[in-house]
């Protein structure tokens, strides 16, 4: 039988000692300890445990479930429960506010009670996240960007997906795959140590651990690994190992996405094999289409045909339009992204993407909709605009407070 997973959090070490003591071994693994400190949530998010048990000796303060509130919007896939030994109505009812699933006491049970109990509990959440359509767990979708042409716009439009991606609170590995010339980390401003280079070389092998020893965090909630910083060491990356990368991340990620280099060369057919989707991203200029005719061929004889999607980027009005292209693959065009120079030119200088620098902005705008469109086909659930999203967070806040009015006249 598989184990399940676990997270203990406490500031209090003999407490997490106490609630470990009362999880059968035989059922459950100890993933990882923690404190409620700013390390924490990093933590859980790299430990993938199924259930993290909050431990408080006495009075539950507020800052923990502050911290729950937080945590749950990075980890979808986690049930939260409070262990505590001062268990009240109103404490159940306030945890309840703020997601947490069960509130249980560490005292007066006996190890089978409580493993048997939390079992339970785990079991009636996953259910329940069956039945749900915002629960459901997500297979794991790898998107590819490419061209065989240079400077389309490949890299702008991955980065950008992957942070509008886990800004909608997935979870996104960003994979920079140009590996002689890649551009994720300048687009970032990112300055990581390491790069897929390390990973590839490093004695422990690629296992999850040292992909996220090896990848970086980005302040939107994305996960980076970065081509190495100097062309002559992209030899040291075969194909088996981006394969072998790409599928071990696979169960701890909603999205993996690729930026690819315009070159056909072994990597990016492995890449292209291994996408449930390749966004082709061209230009309406003839050496585009030309370009586009040409990788759209050598991708059909590699049988992902049906996996080739077609963006046009730096759309101006012109000779050639989006509908060209329909005419000469008889594939109908993705997303149509227009030139915006200035909002380009600006977010690559401040190494900030256009989603962020200039959301508003023509480039920004086109982006975050291609993301909807991605996130809309994948899930089937539209993605809610912004005064969308505040609205329905008024109206949770308002249920919320009447509720809490009601339990106070109660009392
Ligand atoms: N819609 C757009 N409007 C104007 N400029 C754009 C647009 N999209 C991308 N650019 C600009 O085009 C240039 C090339 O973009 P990018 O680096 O994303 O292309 P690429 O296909 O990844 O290039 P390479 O093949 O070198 O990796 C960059 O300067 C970028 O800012
Ligand atoms: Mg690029």
């Amino acid at each position: 039988m598989e184990k399940i997973n676990v997270v203990i959090l406490s500031d209090d070490l003999d407490l997490r000692i106490e609630v470990k003591n009362l999880l059968l071994r035989e059922q459950f693994a100890i993933s990882g300890y923690s404190d409620y400190g700013a390390e924490a949530k990093t933590k859980i998010v790299n430990l993938f445990p199924e259930v993290v048990l909050c431990a408080v000796r006495g009075e539950t303060p507020d800052s923990v479930f502050t911290f729950v509130q937080d945590l749950l919007t990075t980890v979808r896939n986690c049930m939260v429960v409070l262990v505590t030994d001062k268990i009240s109505v109103d404490l159940v009812n306030k945890a309840a506010g703020y997601g947490i699933r069960k509130v249980m006491p560490f005292t007066g049970v006996t190890p089978q009670d409580f493993s048997e109990e939390l079992k339970t509990v785990l079991a009636l959440e996953q259910q329940r996240s069956l039945d749900s359509n915002e629960g459901k767990k997500v297979r794991c979708k790898v998107l590819g960007f490419f061209s065989g042409k240079g400077g389309t716009g490949k890299t702008t439009i991955a980065v950008n997906t992957a942070i509008c991606l886990a800004r909608e609170g997935k979870r996104v590995m960003l994979l920079d795959l140009d590996l002689q010339c890649g551009d994720v980390a300048i687009s970032l401003d990112m300055d990581s140590k390491y790069s897929i280079v390390d990973l590839v070389q490093d004695r422990g092998g690629i296992t999850i651990e040292n992909i996220n020893n090896f990848s970086v965090d980005h302040s939107s909630g994305l996960r980076v690994l970065c081509a190495p910083k100097s062309a002559e060491f992209a030899e040291y990356v075969k194909a088996s190992a981006v394969e072998k990368i790409i599928d071990i991340m696979r169960p701890f990620y909603e999205y993996v996405i690729l930026d690819m280099s315009a070159a056909f060369n072994d990597v990016t057919i492995t890449a292209c094999e291994s996408c449930e989707e390749i966004f082709m991203v061209y230009n309406t200029d003839i050496l585009s289409i030309k370009n586009a005719k040409m990788s759209y061929d050598i991708l059909d004889q590699l049988h992902q045909k049906d996996k080739l999607q077609f963006i046009i980027n730096k759309y101006e009005k012109g000779i050639i339009k989006p509908a060209d292209f329909t005419k000469m693959f008889g594939l109908e065009i993705y997303y149509v992204i227009p030139y915006d120079g200035k909002t380009a030119i600006t977010s690559v200088n401040k190494g900030q993407p256009a989603v962020l620098s200039d959301p508003r902005s023509t480039l920004g705008s086109s982006l975050r909709h291609l993301t909807e469109k991605i996130i809309t086909e994948h899930t089937g659930i539209k993605v809610l605009t912004e005064p969308e999203k505040k609205k329905k967070l008024k109206l949770r806040n308002e249920t919320k407070k009447n509720k809490d009015k009601d339990n106070a006249k109660k009392k």
